[in-house]
C-alpha cells in the first residue's frame, strides 16, 4: 500500500513540478497571442509561452534528477521521452482545460472545479500512454491512478487553505 503511494507520487512528480513551475515562471506573451475565436479568447491570458517553456524545462530536469535517485522511468532515450511526455502532457492538459473553459464562457481565472485541479494529471497520463504504452501500463496500475486522482484535489485544497491562513490568498479555495 505505502509502496504504491510512494511510487505514484514519484512517477507523477515531473508533471506536478511542470505544472507548478509554469505558475511561478509564467507571464508575458500569451500562447494564443490574444486572439479570439468566435468572439471568445482561444486560451486566454493565463496561458503564456514563458509558463509553457519554463514548466516543460523544470519538469524535465527534475525528472532526470528523480530518475537517478529512484529509477522508475527507465534508461537512456526511452527514459528521456517518458519524462518529457509527463511534463509536456501536464502543460497540454492545462492548455486543453483553458480551451474548454473559454468555449464554456468561463473567464480566465474563474473556477471549473475538479477539472482545474486534475487537468495536468489527465494530460500527463494521456501523453505518457501515447508515447510509451508498455512503460505506462507496467508502471501505473489502476491503484496508482485512483490514488493520484483523489490525492491531487485534496492537496490543492490543503495548500490553498494554508495560503489563506498565511494571508497569501483572499479566499480559502
Ligand atoms: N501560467 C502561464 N502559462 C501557462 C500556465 C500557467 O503563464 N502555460 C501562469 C499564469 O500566470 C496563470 C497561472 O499560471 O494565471 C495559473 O494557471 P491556471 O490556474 O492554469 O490559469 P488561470 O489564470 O486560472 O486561467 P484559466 O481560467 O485559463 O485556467
Ligand atoms: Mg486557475
Amino acid at each position: 500500500m505505502i509502496e504504491i503511494f510512494a511510487e505514484a507520487i514519484w512517477l507523477i512528480l515531473p508533471a506536478y513540478i511542470a505544472n507548478s513551475s509554469a505558475v511561478l515562471i509564467g507571464g508575458g506573451k500569451p500562447i494564443d497571442f490574444g486572439k479570439k475565436w468566435r468572439g471568445k479568447p482561444i486560451l486566454g491570458e493565463g496561458k503564456t509561452w514563458r509558463g509553457l517553456a519554463g514548466g516543460i524545462i523544470c519538469g524535465f530536469i527534475s525528472g532526470i534528477i528523480l530518475n537517478k535517485i529512484w529509477n522508475l522511468f527507465g534508461y537512456g532515450l526511452s527514459s528521456f521521452l517518458i519524462i518529457l511526455s509527463l511534463s509536456c502532457g501536464a502543460l497540454l492538459g492545462d492548455i486543453a482545460k483553458s480551451f474548454l473553459k473559454r468555449r464554456l464562457n468561463i473567464a480566465r481565472g474563474k473556477p471549473l472545479p475538479i477539472l482545474d485541479q486534475i487537468d495536468f494529471l489527465l494530460g500527463a497520463f494521456f501523453l505518457a500512454f501515447i508515447v510509451n504504452k508498455e512503460w505506462f501500463l507496467s508502471s501505473f496500475t489502476i491503484y496508482h491512478i485512483l490514488f493520484l486522482l483523489i490525492l491531487t484535489p485534496i492537496l490543492h485544497l490543503v495548500t490553498n487553505i494554508i495560503a489563506y491562513l498565511l494571508g497569501l490568498k483572499n479566499v480559502p479555495w
